[in-house]
């Protein structure tokens, strides 16, 4: 097994996928299906009948059906979880009455500095008050309440409106009135056994809840690296955790059950760092949950995949979400190397490690060989059975690639390892032991150094903070475009996601690995999973201020107000979508694109989805798509950033978006439209000039995106809409591209 929490990160789904696999194997066995029901009926007193009901007609066998039901949802939106057979769940999805039939998948888990450089200082505007009503709800592995981040001095009882609950078992040691609910969702035990509470045996959920909402804790840091105020976004507001992701990782029945909870619990914003299976909306308990949510008034934020920076990787990408990229803030991590004649390289690593000698013997894989070992093993990447115990002990080995050498060198009884790599460049990982991370280039002067004598020394420094230029998106995060809503420009924003110092749980040790010995109150880790709770907080942090804001208003006010990221190559907004956050700005955006429950249903009918399952998606009738007014335009919904995307080679091209603003500044403005757009892209905005009289007016445009590619070999075009009155800048960007060319 890899070592590294880099590895952990990126080899967790597939151990994921592996599962799902064999679980799909066997055709006789019966399997956990999600049967989707969308909205609640009025009567919900015999919901419970009504699904035994559907099970048994389906299966033909009351006692069998009895035994197949897992779960009913019933809080927040109609449906059950059944074991079931392909064929019965077939027959399932053609009842009336019924969206949609899946299977049930895994999905994966995909600050002190980070808020300062959002612009929101510790003594920032806040409505203290409004702010400790706001209840943030994070859907991930759970919570180590003890830690300071969640101490609950100065806090009032949770506010009147919350219905939710606390189960206090295990290792979880109850709630507060920071942390005011705590659940878990573990409808079927699969996986490794384990205790079966909301505590936090893996450190992501307490680090992601910190970053939304954990207190102020001063002198936070991991072994002094990263020191300062470890703050969440909204700091006064509370906390409800759902625990749905586990050693196997996160199930759809048990995220859907959570999404169920929460919103009927009362919870303002929900934050949800996990993704992994891509599918249409009506199969995607992400989405599913999160448009429950949104009708609401409930806010979802996820974390956009950490598969980048390959184009069509983002997920999570339902228009009702807001989809969040990762990007750095103004620091990275460096860990030297200095070599015995005097060299200094510097490497990307987090090493906690002070060294206690001046210089400790340097050597590398072809120098320690164990020669009457396994010959085909790659002993120049250290492979673990290629190496000779007694010549590694004490030093400090070098060795290609990044591969858990870490593991390998320590089992060894080596002091440390120094890996060559040119695809971690952004990003710093711990090691088990004194470990850093160079440059293939670098790597090879250490290996000429190490050939070139015959006492090799080297020392790895402690990890220093060094000041860059920043933002820039994160190498792993996810890009666009994405295949459910391709007009739908996603991700829609970007937040810090790289190296973020928030609090940890103490239940685990600071890799996750057993044999590590430290165990931390807060740790450095990295992915689109960090970068999500902050966007749960900002707009938690809107929210307080805005408590009557739609979900739409809240994100466009997010949107129009983001910063666009400095290092801008071809393509940027696929990765970075609007920008970065910019909390504070979002508070006065002045201008909103706000959207309401029937345009989502316009929208998807629009797309295609049939008038039978939007009805009762809705638990309406009312809703068909062929006498209901068609959704206009290239994109069909009033979204804040504008997406042509042609799924071939044509050059050129002709859209036309259709827009309305909503005046939430005060009274009279008058807002122009500027353009900024390169060469073979025409941007034309009609009218040009909005006059507003009064607040919460509404005006209409109309965009107009004409051009062509004007060499064979471009395939993205941008641009950018900028409103502006004296205050206010609503910023908007328009993007073209084709996939081939
Ligand atoms: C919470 O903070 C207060 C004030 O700083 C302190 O007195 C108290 O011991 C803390 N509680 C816990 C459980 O750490
Ligand atoms: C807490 O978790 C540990 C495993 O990490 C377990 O051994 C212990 O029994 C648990 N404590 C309680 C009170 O459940
Ligand atoms: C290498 O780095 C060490 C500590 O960071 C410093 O003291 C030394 O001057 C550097 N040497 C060179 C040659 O840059
Ligand atoms: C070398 O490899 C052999 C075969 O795998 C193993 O038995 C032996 O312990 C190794 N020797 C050392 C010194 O690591
Ligand atoms: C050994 O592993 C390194 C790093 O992964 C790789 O670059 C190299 O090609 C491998 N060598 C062999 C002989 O497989
Ligand atoms: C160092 O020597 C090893 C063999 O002992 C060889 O594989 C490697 O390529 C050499 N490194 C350099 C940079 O020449
Ligand atoms: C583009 O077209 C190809 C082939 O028709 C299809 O497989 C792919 O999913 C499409 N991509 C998008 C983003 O629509
Ligand atoms: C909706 O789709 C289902 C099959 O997916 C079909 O049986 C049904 O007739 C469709 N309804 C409408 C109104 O198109
Ligand atoms: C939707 O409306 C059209 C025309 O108004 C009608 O022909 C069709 O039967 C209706 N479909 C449903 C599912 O109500
Ligand atoms: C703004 O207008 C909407 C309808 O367009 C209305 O529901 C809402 O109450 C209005 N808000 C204010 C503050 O006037």
């Amino acid at each position: 097994m890899k070592t590294s929490k880099k590895n952990l990160l990126f080899v967790f789904f597939n151990i994921c996928i592996i599962a799902a696999q064999i679980n799909a194997s066997g055709t006789n066995e019966r399997k956990p299906y999600i049967v989707y029901m969308g909205e609640l009926p009025e009567e919900r007193n015999y919901l419970m009948d009504e699904h035994h009901t559907l099970l048994s007609e389906a299966i033909g066998d009351e006692v069998i059906a009895r035994n197949s039901k897992i779960y009913s949802y019933g809080r927040s939106f109609n449906g059950f979880v059944a074991n079931l057979l392909p064929h019965e769940a077939e027959l399932l999805s053609r009842e009336d009455g019924v969206v949609s039939v899946f299977r049930n998948k895994v999905q994966k888990l995909l600050t002190t500095r980070s808020w300062d450089f959002l612009g929101m200082s510790g003594t920032v505007k806040r409505k203290h008050e409004a702010e400790s009503d706001i209840i943030v709800a994070l859907l991930d592995t759970g919570l180590w309440v003890q830690s300071p981040s969640f101490n609950d001095t100065g806090f009032g009882p949770p506010p009147a409106k919350w219905k939710g609950e606390c189960v206090k078992t295990g290792n979880f040691t109850g709630c507060n009135n920071k942390v005011i609910g705590a659940r878990y969702f573990n409808l079927q035990n699969e996986g490794p056994p384990e205790e079966k509470s909301p505590a936090d045996f893996d450190g992501h959920g307490t680090h992601t809840a910190s970053t939304a909402a954990g207190n102020s804790v001063h002198g936070a840091s991991l072994y002094g690296i990263a020191e300062g105020t470890a703050r969440g976004g909204v700091p006064s507001a509370r906390l409800a955790i759902y625990k749905v992701c586990w050693a196997l990782g996160c199930q759809d029945m048990d995220l859907l059950a959570a999404f169920d909870a929460a919103i009927a619990d009362g919870v303002d914003i929900i934050s949800a760092s996990l993704g992994g299976y891509p599918r249409n909306f009506f199969e995607d308990p992400m989405a599913i949950g999160s448009f429950h949510a949104m009708k609401k008034g409930i806010l979802t934020s996820c974390a956009g995949g950490n598969d980048g920076p390959d184009f069509e990787t983002v997920e999570n990408v339902a228009p009702w979400i807001l989809t969040v990229a990762a990007s750095s803030i103004d620091r990275r991590f460096e860990t030297p190397v200095t070599l015995g004649n005097g060299e200094n390289f510097s490497g990307i690593a987090i090493n906690t490690f002070e060294p206690k000698e001046r210089l400790y013997p340097l050597t590398n894989g072809p120098q320690v060989r164990n020669v009457s070992a396994d010959p085909f093993g790659n002993v120049s990447a250290c492979d673990i059975e290629t190496l000779n115990k007694n010549k590694v002990k004490g030093k400090i080995v070098y060795c290609l690639g990044v591969d858990g050498q870490d593991d390998t060198i320590n089992e060894l009884g080596g002091y440390g390892v120094i890996m060559s790599t040119d695809d971690v460049t952004d990003t710093a990982f711990p090691n088990l032991i004194p470990g850093t991370f160079i440059s293939i280039r670098d790597g090879v002067k250490i290996d000429k150094y190490i050939n070139s004598t015959r006492s090799a020394q080297a020392v790895i420094s402690k990890t220093i903070t060094v000041k860059t230029k920043a933002p820039f998106i994160a190498s792993f995060s996810s890009r666009g475009p994405q295949t459910l809503s391709s007009n739908i420009l996603k991700p829609d924003i970007a937040a810090p996601g790289i190296d973020i110092l928030a609090a940890y749980s103490q239940l685990t040790t600071m890799t996750g690995e057993a044999d590590d010995k430290r165990v931390v109150k807060y740790n450095i880790i990295s992915g689109t999973s960090m970068a999500c709770p902050h966007v749960s907080g900002a707009a938690a942090y809107v929210k307080s201020f805005h408590p009557d804001w739609s979900v739409a208003a809240i994100k466009s006010a997010l949107m129009t107000t983001a910063k666009c990221t400095k290092i801008r190559p071809v393509g940027a907004e696929l990765a970075s979508g609007s920008g970065q956050i910019n909390p504070r700005a979002a508070l006065h955006p002045g201008l909103v694109y706000d959207i309401q429950h029937d345009d989502y249903i316009s929208f998807l009918c629009k797309q295609g989805y049939n008038s039978s399952a939007i009805a009762i998606l809705t638990g309406s009738k009312k809703y068909n798509c062929s006498s209901f007014p068609r959704a206009k335009g290239a994109d069909g919904l009033n979204y804040p950033s504008m997406h042509v995307f042609l799924n071939n080679s044509q050059s050129a091209f002709s859209e036309v978006f259709y827009r309305t603003v909503t005046n939430v500044g005060n009274g009279k403005s008058v807002y122009r439209a500027s353009i900024r757009s390169p060469k073979g892209l025409s941007v034309t905005v009609v009218p040009n000039i909005l006059t507003f009289d009064r607040p919460n007016q509404t005006r209409s445009f109309k965009v107009m995106v004409k051009g062509q590619f004007l060499r064979q070999s471009s395939w993205v075009l941008s641009a950018r809409l900028v409103w502006s009155d004296s205050n206010h800048n609503v910023r908007s960007p328009i993007l073209v591209c084709r996939t081939s060319f």
